[in-house]
This record gives C-alpha cells, sequence and structure tokens, in this order.
C-alpha cells in the first residue's frame, strides 16, 4: 500500500465512524481539520516510527480509528458510564482476566486505546454495540465490554493494547510506551 491509500484509506474511515459514532450537527466541521492533523507524513509511514493523534476534537463517547504499521486501532473516548460500567466487574469472572485499570494510563481512563481486530479471526468489531456497550464483532458474534475485554466468545482474548503514551492531556502517541 502506497503512503497515498494509506492516507486515503485513514480518511475514509475516520470519516465513516465520525458520522456513524455521532450523528450530531458539528461532526463534520471538526472531521476534516482532524483528519489533516492525524495524517502522518510518508516519511513517518514508511519508517513505522510513531504517529500523535490531537485527542481535543474527540468527544466524549466516541470512538475514532486509525492506522499505525498497517494496524487499524481504536481510540475510544469513554464516557464516566462506560468508565464505570468497566471498573465494577467482577474480574475473576471474566474470559480473559484483566482490570480496567490495567488497560488505560493512570489518571486517563477516559482513553481506551485497542487494536482494532478481533482476537478471533481478526475482523473488525463494531463499536457501541453488543450486551456490554463495547464492541461487537459481526463475522462470528464475539462480544467486547467498554474496557475492550472480551465478554462472549468465539474470540480468546481481550482486545490487545498497542504501545503509547500521552503528550499532554490532549495528544495521544501511538508507538511509545
Ligand atoms: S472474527 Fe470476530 S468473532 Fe470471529
Amino acid at each position: 500500500m502506497t503512503s497515498h491509500e494509506v492516507a486515503q484509506s485513514t480518511r475514509r474511515d475516520i470519516l465513516q465512524l465520525g458520522t456513524a459514532a455521532v450523528a450530531a450537527a458539528g461532526v463534520a466541521a471538526v472531521a476534516w481539520p482532524f483528519i489533516d492533523q492525524m495524517n502522518p507524513d510518508a516519511a513517518t509511514i514508511a519508517s513505522g516510527g510513531p504517529i500523535e493523534l490531537d485527542l481535543a476534537p474527540i468527544a466524549q463517547g466516541q470512538i475514532v480509528r486509525i492506522f499505525w504499521r498497517g494496524k487499524p486501532i481504536f481510540v475510544r473516548h469513554r464516557t464516566p458510564d462506560e468508565i464505570a460500567a468497566a471498573e465494577k466487574v467482577d474480574v475473576a469472572a471474566l474470559m480473559d482476566p484483566q482490570p480496567d485499570s490495567a488497560r488505560v494510563k493512570p489518571g486517563m481512563a477516559q482513553w481506551l486505546v485497542v487494536y482494532a481486530s478481533c482476537t478471533h479471526l481478526g475482523c473488525i468489531p463494531l463499536g457501541h454495540q453488543g450486551d456490554w456497550n463495547g464492541w461487537f464483532c459481526p463475522c462470528h458474534g464475539s462480544q467486547y465490554d467498554t474496557s475492550g475485554r472480551v465478554r462472549k466468545g468465539p474470540a480468546p482474548t481481550n482486545l490487545p493494547i498497542p504501545p503509547y503514551s500521552f503528550a499532554g492531556d490532549a495528544k495521544l502517541v501511538v508507538g511509545v510506551a
């Protein structure tokens, strides 16, 4: 895939998710500058180096999808209710036991960053769907909660977490833990 194709693919995906996740007026207005900011340059794509994402335009409750090293990644701005739902779970009862606190950065529980590939066979799950309002995989019915933890198979494990960090309160850096 050329760098141009990557940029085009990213552009389509973010627009698609932006309009699907938030049907409010103003999404388009914030989407375009946001897209321009997050498109990595050709050298960054070629090197597979870290990419930065401006978090400010991502509204609470919204999920966006970006690409890093050719793999899709969800960045979810969780609501207080979504965080509470993820935290109150009985971890011991989970298929792949992991507390929510182990899946987010300290003090930044509103941001969940996970690979957007179902751990069954790699389909891209649909956000804000399923019994746990996390993700639903349309391929074979796996479900994930608002922490990206698998709650219903056939997926065997939680959505993996890529290396990432924050630069201040409003910038995500994917590729640097
Ligand atoms: S690929 Fe998701 S359930 Fe099979």
